[in-house]
């Protein structure tokens, strides 16, 4: 049953014939106002971009263009960014970079304007870097340049002001409790499905799963010559941070003491952990990889952004990832590999159930409820996840996709590069 089809109809799509995923890393994801509160997300994604070409063996001086991935401006030097990461990573000074914000679709977002201007012919390689500090998110007034008038102090929680939808006038989390009614989904199934997430994170970090895509966080500099210093330091004089903070044994037992956040399903311990971190992958055009001898981890098939009514942002993922797959001449049943951002437990059990997933198919190494959801970083490591998903399983299609706020939904197809 398709709820969906005149936001699949309008979806945005895009397809792609020879543009690759070439690596990804990323940074731990660190709980909310833990190791990594005082980084601005520009430095951690200078980290992850690093880290990246460090991994890949491409070097920086390939790189021709720069899309960077961030929804909140978290420190004072933020309008810079984009720049300030190819500059820092050390790609050549002369490379233009561009910041793109399609809210929790913000990473897949960096990851298709890359490979769109690839295949527009405006560049062969593209660095797309998604970031974001959850933690440094500013206390802000809007209206006080002029002062303030007595008793009208608006100084708020940026952070908690910008999961409410003012067009519908609820939060993020109320938009999962209307899912879980429409679609009837118990505390239960959430908290169940929590736990499994908590316990794939934690098995597949036991495992040594993530030690591929994720490089450890240690205290650095980075210097540039003729300008500036910059760096990061870890908070607490911690040396070196390794693992994703917020992955931790979680029973269904512990999950349903919980107290309901919204009034309904769904608790801090089953919607997505806020956490910081940043991820980075490098995109690039066959010719390139070819004529480099470059072993890439996955084609990118298919590229949607879809509208779905804001109340139910949630549900994004089940039109975006049918339009993608038609886009790529596949069905829903092609894909051996799904991931599904979990920005709330309720909300991806929705999207299983309205696109009639198997689960073993789906989010097999934990989700964002376990690891976390660094709102402009998860699209980006959501695809790198997926593609080195269909590796680890011999598998040819997978997708990575996620809801956003505001009433969207953005997947991308990729296949198995061999
Ligand atoms: C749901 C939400 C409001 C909960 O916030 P919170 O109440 O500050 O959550 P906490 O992390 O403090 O968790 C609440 C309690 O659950 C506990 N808890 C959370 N996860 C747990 C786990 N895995 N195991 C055990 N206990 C856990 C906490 O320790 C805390 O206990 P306490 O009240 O005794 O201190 C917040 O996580 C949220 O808004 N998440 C979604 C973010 C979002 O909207 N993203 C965008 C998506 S579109």
């Amino acid at each position: 049953m398709n709820h969906f089809e005149s936001s699949e109809a309008a979806a945005l799509v895009g397809r792609y014939d020879d543009i690759w995923l070439v690596a990804g890393q990323r940074t731990p994801f660190a709980d909310y106002n833990g190791v990594l509160r005082e980084v601005s997300p520009t430095d951690l994604a200078i980290y992850a971009a690093r880290a990246l070409f460090e991994k890949s063996g491409v070097p920086a001086s390939a790189v021709q263009a720069i899309v960077a991935g961030n929804m909140a401006q978290a420190s004072f030097d933020a309008y810079f960014m984009p720049r300030q990461i190819g500059l820092y990573s050390g790609v050549n000074p002369n490379v233009p970079a561009v910041l793109v914000q399609r809210l929790c679709g913000t990473g897949f977002e960096a990851i298709l304007t890359a490979a769109d201007q690839i295949k527009l012919g405006k560049a062969q390689v593209a660095l797309a870097v998604g970031t974001e500090s959850m933690s440094r998110n500013p206390v802000a007034a809007y209206t006080h340049r002029a002062g303030f008038r007595m008793g009208q102090v608006d100084f708020r929680d940026f952070l908690w002001e910008a999961t409410k939808d003012t067009t519908f006038g609820g939060s993020m989390g109320d938009t999962a409790e209307n899912l879980a009614r429409r679609y009837g989904i118990s505390r239960e199934e959430t908290d169940r499905f929590a736990a499994q997430s908590f316990e794939r994170a934690l098995a597949a970090w036991e495992a040594g799963w993530f030690a591929d895509e994720v490089a450890p966080v240690v205290n650095a500099k980075w210097e540039l010559e003729g300008y500036n210093p910059r760096g990061l330091k870890l908070a607490d004089r911690a040396e070196r941070f390794e693992r994703d903070g917020h992955v931790r044994p979680t029973s269904f037992e512990t999950l349903q003491k919980l107290k309901p956040a919204f009034g309904g399903v769904q608790t801090g311990g089953n919607s997505s952990a806020i956490v910081d971190g940043a991820a980075a992958v490098l995109v690039a055009h066959g010719d390139w990889v070819r004529a480099n001898g470059v072993k890439p981890l996955a084609r990118i098939v298919a590229g949607a952004a879809v509208a779905v009514p804001p109340e139910i942002m949630g549900i994004g993922p089940a039109p975006a990832i049918r339009a993608a797959a038609k886009a790529a001449g596949l069905t829903v049943g092609d894909l051996g590999r799904i991931e599904i951002n979990e920005a709330f437990g309720a909300q991806y059990l929705a999207c299983e159930r309205e696109l009639g997933l198997d689960r073993e198919k789906a989010n097999v190494h934990g989700g964002a409820i376990a690891i976390g959801h660094p709102l402009g970083a998860s699209g980006v490591r959501l695809t790198t996840t997926v593609a080195r998903g269909l590796k680890e399983a011999g598998l040819q299609f997978g997708v990575s996709s996620a809801c956003a706020g505001g009433g969207q939904g953005v997947a991308i197809i990729v296949e198995n590069a061999g």
